[in-house]
């Protein structure tokens, strides 16, 4: 069926700064910035990413450090970490030039199918569906898609409704008519289906189901946990230590931590003692922040533990200026304006 998806994009197409030209670096930061990030903040992340790092061998040949600040406040650090492992691998295996094909693209880190088929689209023209979760609500309305969303039988059913009238001649166009369908028109609440260039082919159109579109499995409850970050500054230095980069707020600076699975002071005298058997702690005071910092799937309980003596000779602990903090979480940086 020939649907108007181009002639609405190009009538309705919201300009965005990666829009302006094809460059498929351009192209990648956006896409990594946009996977976890609204349209309207990754604006502002987005042109500072550009300034500060112009091309992907300026990014492969800066410090860590340096993404990490410019992606302070954006959240999920792990696609800091892996832009830019992303374009050091670019330079080592590929001169610094982003491949031209899906299947080149995902073998870079830190680029999924998703991210490949939306460079390879945009920037390459190769005629691929880039199926975010976006995209996937409006699949599932268009084919009242009776499978849970996640689930594989949902993606390859997906695939196969959007197929049936994507423009693979200008897949580029394509994806991002259907990206800016789904933030406009084909929205999570209240969508606008009377103006929807789809609504002739909708299943959930046609049967007033809109809503009931995509199927989600349960929602898994929030995870609590519980941080006792050990507070101790002296001459205007601040004991940190470095997060793992297998977790939340991956490789971000904090205060040491001690973590345990709930609020008893005595869970976290002994999990101190486990973590750090050789060291003696004086606490001066013990603050409870009284609400958690709330993440998306997890709600984060803190104790400040302020500590008389050094936190010295261990390892993975640092001190730095109170002027001169490292890159570290807002929850952190929340911490910091109050106690410094
Ligand atoms: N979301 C993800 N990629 C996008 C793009 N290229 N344009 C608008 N929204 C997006």
């Amino acid at each position: 069926m020939a649907i108007n998806l181009l002639a609405w994009y190009q009538k309705n197409h919201r300009q965005l700064p990666w829009r302006e030209d094809l460059d498929p670096y351009k192209i990648w930061v956006s896409e990594i910035i946009l996977q976890q990030t609204r349209v309207a903040q990754g604006i502002e992340y987005y042109l500072r990413f550009l300034e500060k790092f112009p091309d992907i061998k300026t990014l492969a040949n800066s410090p860590m450090e340096a993404v990490y600040t410019i992606w302070q406040g954006l959240g999920y650090y792990r696609r800091a970490f892996l832009i830019h492992q992303g374009a050091k691998f670019t330079v080592e295996h590929y001169d610094g030039l982003l491949p031209k094909s899906l299947h080149e693209l995902k073998k870079i880190p830190g680029i999924g199918t998703y991210t490949a088929a939306a460079i390879a689209s945009i920037a390459f023209n190769e005629p691929v569906i880039a199926l975010d979760g976006n995209l996937k609500r409006i699949a599932a309305r268009v084919g009242c898609i009776k499978e849970v969303m996640g689930t594989s039988v949902f993606e390859k059913q997906a695939m196969n409704e959007l197929k049936r009238f994507f423009p693979f001649n200008c897949p580029g166009d394509g994806n991002q008519a259907l990206m800016d369908l789904s933030a406009l028109i084909c929205t999570p609440k209240n969508p606008q289906c009377r103006i929807c260039p789809l609504n002739a082919i909708c299943c959930a159109h046609a049967t007033g189901t809109q809503m009931d579109y995509p199927l989600k499995a349960t929602k898994i409850p929030k995870k609590d946990r519980y941080f006792w970050y050990l507070v101790h500054s002296k001459n205007g230095l601040i004991a940190f230590s470095r997060r793992n980069f297998n977790d939340i707020w991956g490789g971000l600076w904090e205060f040491p931590l001690i973590e345990t699975s709930s609020a008893n002071e005595l869970d976290f005298l002994m999990a101190f003692k486990k973590k750090y058997p050789d060291m003696v702690l004086r606490v001066s005071k013990m603050v409870t922040i009284p609400k958690p910092h709330i993440l998306s799937h997890q709600r984060i309980f803190t104790t400040l533990v302020h500590v008389n003596n050094p936190l010295l000779n261990i390892p993975d602990i640092e001190y730095f200026d109170k002027n001169n903090f490292p890159p570290s979480s807002t929850l952190v940086k929340k911490i910091l304006a109050q106690i410094v």
